[in-house]
């Protein structure tokens, strides 16, 4: 369909994007005439008393049925469900005699696709049949000239939604909320008030706020604008007296216009908001901004916020409020799973409980803006977010895409979701594309690339942004455009370990440090990991001897029951198993940290099994059960938790006498395996690894036990004996590295393997612990510690000044680091 019918109203539509277009010589102009004034639906005569009554949000493909022939209407991809054709919404609006000369608008928070409006059937001048056409942003439609005081206003809302138009299952219909704005004529504008932070310390904090106000009435006015500030409760409710209020302001507002103020104000003792994972709690602020004509309060607006400061350093990672927060992230599409697209508080809600679980602290909106509650809920329960705008540009990825539409709209696009999102504190950067072509086509790409890097700084200057990288190469000019280095896959590799050797497709070696070395002053993070495919609760033998493999139906997967083996080794071809992942960013300690693909199973693109309904990525299955990856995940981002998690299950009464692997999962340092009261060995972990596994257990019923060791909580601490060294080629650092227990006193007889690494202008020269009888080479970068100590020797570049961060890592310790300046 290509929104074949929406090319007809084109002209009509296009200046509902004038507000977010910058340049005045590239807005629309509404054509004369009134297109499309025949269609009975819009007539507010037309019956439609046979039509099915509905409550949005709605999804009106959810309910099935699915396609299940080979040939679908809808294949696999877009989740084997109904979401293609031309879909009606009619709806009477109430209009009470006293808002008659208000300015009443239709707030859209998200329609799929090629949203029109009519209202009245009533097309003549003005605001009548406009819409919007990218389905997952928010909207406003005017609705003022055509009401009228009384139940008679007939609005009718038309849908076009393409089959092909995206690589995961879209939902259809209205599947956000859609609201009646009803304001004085003078008011603030939509998304009026941007509120940001600085020179943030829990003494004092600087915020600063613009207020834009829209004057809709015939005559010009003159509004004094009040806003004050209040400490918020867990759901953005005020509380208290006012904590600190921005200066009284007043303005005259021309008929027609819009006019922005800005002030700053200074709070002192802030509650700053911080994320989960961290000693910080996700405090919130509210902004209330009120409008006076004379005395007369004419209309308020709330503009929930945080106070908080985020620095993305190439060494250290992610700062919030100056101290490090590992992103231990996940993706998430924006379905519900059986709710479909039709977004619902409570689910998402209990999404992001059972991900907060497992220690999860970021999501990333892959791959288009999320529903505004869900960043209500990020807010509130002290989620990280990347928030993500498009899955292509120019270039198409289906035929349906995004790319169709992305001459005109991908400016309004972007400068809407921005000016939406950018009050939330859990939103710590932009991500304006997913792996797109332009990767690849070089200066071309670039350019477009930086005009988008530039449209959102214009729009935000307060967070850094990016665009994912699956096929950028460090020396490419993809790269070099982007304010933080997201990647995807790369930095763990793709297909370069043995058990993918001969797949065809992208070949990478592990890129984290490639990058680093091509930017050193660009963090790196890992926008989409691992993934790692399984469906819950199924084991298939034999499994693979190798820390992560394809799947292919003698390993890991049945092609006839649509299954993944849980053990929680198998991937996409492309992918890596989380075990496989980990070692990179261990091995890599600049890496801020990642976003798994994906943290709950989704609808639409069921690799490897293009006939199944849903994925077989998440950490957690479409339902909301956890998979046995789920305390994988727990047991490294979680490490505090004592849990011991054992796989498979234990009831296989046609597997007695055959070789049946038992894996665990646990922060534990060592852990010893019994079958009926028998020992099946002790094992300790080895560094680089993050699971115990007896690969050679023959099955028998019975008992299954894991006992599992815990070296106390030791940690290391870091100390050099100059953090400023001069960068000539000889002068030093002396790095100690002590094991402590959980008191903070050095353990006397600790012996603990310590590996250094080094990242930024300086090398390790040297380590050593004391120890007289120690063999192991001086320039090992491996030392154990001797009676509680080791020591690692730092040599500067001769003129590569900088910023070198010393990291030290060991076995059931939390890595430790220090930073070094060069100059
Ligand atoms: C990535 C892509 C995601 C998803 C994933 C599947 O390349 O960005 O949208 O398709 O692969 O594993």
């Amino acid at each position: 369909m290509n929104g074949t019918h929406f090319q007809v109203l084109k002209s009509w539509i296009l200046p509902s994007a004038n507000d977010f277009i910058l340049d005045p010589n590239n807005r629309h102009e509404r054509p004369a005439g009134n297109p499309a004034t025949n269609i009975s639906f819009v007539q507010l005569t037309f019956n439609d008393t046979k039509w099915t009554t509905v409550n949005l949000p709605h999804d009106w493909a959810i309910g099935g049925p699915f396609y299940t022939a080979a040939t679908a209407p809808v294949p696999g991809g877009m989740g084997r469900l109904p979401v293609q054709g031309i879909g009606w919404y009619r709806r009477k609006l109430s209009i009470a005699a006293s808002d008659v000369g208000k300015s009443i608008y239709l707030d859209i928070d998200g329609a799929l696709s090629y949203v029109m409006v009519w209202l009245n059937g009533n097309l003549s001048e003005g605001w009548s049949n406009e819409g919007w056409p990218y389905g997952y942003n928010s909207f406003r439609l005017g609705l003022t000239p055509y009401l009228q005081a009384g139940d008679n206003n007939q609005l009718a809302i038309r849908l076009d939604n393409p089959t092909d138009s995206a690589r995961w299952y879209p939902g259809g219909g209205l599947y956000r909320n859609v609201w009646l704005t009803v304001v004085d004529p003078t008011h603030v504008a939509q998304w009026g008030t941007f509120l940001s932070t600085r020179e943030v310390s829990s003494q004092s904090a600087v915020d600063d706020l613009t207020v834009q106000i829209e004057n809709k009435a015939v005559a010009s006015r003159q509004i004094d604008i009040v806003t004050n500030i209040y400490a918020a409760d867990a759901l953005s409710r005020s509380v208290g007296e006012t904590i600190a209020s921005f200066s009284r302001t007043t303005i005259i507002v021309q008929p027609g216009q819009k006019v922005s103020v800005s002030g700053s104000v200074t709070v002192a003792n802030p509650r700053l908001w911080g994320p989960l994972a961290s000693e910080q709690k996700p405090n919130m602020y509210l902004a209330v901004t009120h409008l006076y004509d004379g005395n007369k309060r004419i209309d308020s607006y709330e503009t929930p916020f945080g106070i908080r400061s985020l620095t993305s350093d190439a060494e250290r990672g992610l700062l919030v409020n100056s101290q490090h927060v590992r992103i231990q992230g996940v993706n998430q599409h924006h379905d519900l799973g059986a709710l479909g697209a039709a977004f619902n508080v409570r689910a998402a809600e209990r999404h992001l409980e059972i991900l907060r679980d497992f220690g999860c602290n970021a999501i990333r909106m892959s791959h288009n803006p999320p529903a505004p509650e869900l960043l209500d809920l990020t807010d509130r329960m002290g989620f990280l977010v990347l928030d993500e705008i498009f899955d292509c540009w120019v270039l198409q990825k289906m035929t349906s895409d995004f790319h169709l539409i992305f001459p005109d709209w991908h400016e309004p696009d972007l400068r809407s979701v921005i000016r939406r999102d950018r009050n939330h504190p859990s939103v710590i950067a932009w991500s304006f594309g997913n792996e797109v072509g332009e990767q690849s086509t070089a200066a071309a790409g670039a350019a477009l690339e930086q005009e988008l890097h530039d449209i959102v700084l214009s729009e935000d200057p307060t967070r850094p942004s990016t665009a994912s990288m699956n096929a950028a190469r460090p020396d490419m000019p993809f790269p070099a455009a982007l304010d933080l280095i997201a990647l995807n896959y790369q930095g763990e590799g793709i297909r370069d370990s043995p058990a993918y050797k001969g797949l065809t497709g992208i070949t990478t070696t592990p890129l984290y440090g490639t990058f680093h070395t091509k930017f050193p002053s660009k963090m790196i993070f890992s926008s989409e990991t691992a993934s790692a495919l399984s469906t819950r609760g199924t084991y298939l033998f034999p499994v693979t001897s190798e820390i992560s493999a394809p799947i292919n139906n003698t390993s890991g997967g049945n092609s006839t029951s649509h299954q993944v083996s849980a053990y929680e080794l198998y991937t996409a071809d492309f992918g890596a198993s989380p075990d496989k992942v980990f070692a990179a960013q261990d091995q890599n300690n600049f890496v801020a940290g990642e976003f798994v693909w994906t943290g709950w199973d989704y609808l639409g693109e069921p690799t490897p099994y293009y006939s199944a309904r849903s994925s077989y990525s998440g950490i957690v299955d479409l339902a909301g059960f956890p998979k046995d990856r789920f305390y994988l995940y727990q047991s490294r981002w979680r490490s505090d938790y004592q849990m011991a998690h054992i796989l498979p299950h234990w009831t296989w009464p046609d597997r007695v006498g055959q070789v049946t692997p038992v894996h665990v999962f646990s922060a534990a340092d060592e852990a010893e395996l019994f079958l009926n009261g028998a020992s099946l060995g002790r094992l300790r972990k080895q560094p680089y690894t993050y699971r115990f596994r007896w690969d050679q257990v023959i099955f028998q019923p019975g008992e299954l036990k894991v006992v599992t060791y815990k070296n106390g909580t030791t940690k290391l601490r870091l100390t050099a004996d100059r953090s400023s060294i001069q960068a000539d080629g000889s002068d030093l650092s002396f790095i100690t590295a002590e094991v402590l227990d959980s008191a903070g006193n050095l353990v006397p007889q600790a012996d603990n393997a310590i590996r250094f690494s080094v990242s930024g202008p300086a090398e390790i020269v040297a380590t050593d612990n004391g120890d007289p009888a120690d063999m192991v080479s001086f320039s090992s970068k491996e030392r154990k510690a001797y009676s509680g100590l080791a020591l690692a020797i730092v040599r500067t570049v001769n003129g590569e000044g900088g910023v070198a961060r010393v990291t030290a890592f060991g076995q059931g310790f939390m890595s430790a680091q220090v930073i070094l300046t060069t100059s």
